[in-house]
């Protein structure tokens, strides 16, 4: 088997790997300290990580796991944008011949919790990365604010998951995403320090009482993956200790 894990440095991204390590063949994406080391901030640098995954794999790629992405503290936020959303959508599609060609191919892409907590529908920014133009998404986003950017990716990253799966799922390629809550990352520790949105993330209520481990995210990812989850396609995981059901209790 040969797994692509992208964000494979640190927080859920390390975490799933640590899990996978020994049984795949494992292609770590990301800045530092992988085997393809990328930037998927700009189009040039996805290109850039396309070709070397692709060199990297061979033929085939049976498993896909996008994790690398940006804390809303991160500025610009058109940054954000571009690593959270065009990161994920750029490498599905740059990678999906391969993926096809794979045994039982199966993708988890992270999303958030946070994708569905602003009224985003029928968001300009939302809009403007569903229809794939970054410049037009940097010049809304980068005018906003840095939570609206990083909900805003998540949010679209999630549809761009759904929308995939009909084509995807008749391809033979299970596509699935997972919508994390509060975890103790580096990610989740810039956002606290962060004075413009710290608060809001000290405030965060979890029913279960606490943030959540890497590890309790890459157990789910890890079932996904893998042929126990063999029927589920086209789905949205959310994974947060309650915090989604207790600000939304009536929407799922
Ligand atoms: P993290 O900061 O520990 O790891 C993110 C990884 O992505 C790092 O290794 C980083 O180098 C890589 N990355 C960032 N920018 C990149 C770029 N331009 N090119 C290549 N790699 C890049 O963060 P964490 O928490 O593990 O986040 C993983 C995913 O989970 C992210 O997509 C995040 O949005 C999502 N998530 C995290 C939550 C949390 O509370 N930690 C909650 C909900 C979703």
């Amino acid at each position: 088997m040969t797994t692509v894990i992208t964000g494979s440095a640190s927080g859920i991204g390390a975490a799933v790997r640590r899990r996978m390590e020994g049984e795949d063949r494992i292609l770590g994406v990301d800045l530092r300290d992988a085997e393809v080391t990328a930037d998927l901030a700009s189009p040039e640098g996805r290109a850039a990580a396309i070709t070397d995954i692709r060199e990297q794999a061979g033929p085939r790629i049976d498993r896909l796991v996008l994790c690398a992405g940006l804390g809303p503290h991160v500025d610009p936020p058109s940054r954000v944008a571009a690593v959270n959303y065009f990161g994920v959508v750029d490498l599905l599609d740059g990678l999906f011949d391969l993926l096809r060609a794979g045994t039982e191919a199966a993708v988890v892409v992270m999303c958030s919790n946070s994708a569905q907590m602003l009224p985003l529908d029928d968001d300009p920014f939302v809009q403007a990365l569903l229809a794939h133009d970054e410049a037009e998404a940097a010049r809304i986003i980068d005018a906003s604010n840095p939570a609206h950017a990083y909900m805003g990716s998540k949010h679209a990253v999630g549809r761009a998951v759904r929308r995939r799966a009909g084509e995807w799922g008749r391809a033979g390629v299970r596509l699935n995403a997972v919508a994390p809550g509060p975890v103790e990352t580096p990610l989740l520790a810039g956002g606290r320090e962060d004075p413009r949105i710290g608060n809001a993330i000290r405030d965060l209520s979890v029913p279960l009482g606490r943030t959540g481990r890497p590890e309790e995210i890459a157990t789910l990812v890890t079932f996904l993956l893998g042929s126990d989850a063999s029927w589920i396609h086209g789905a949205v995981y959310y994974i947060d200790g309650g915090n989604d059901a207790e600000i939304r209790p009536d929407k799922f």
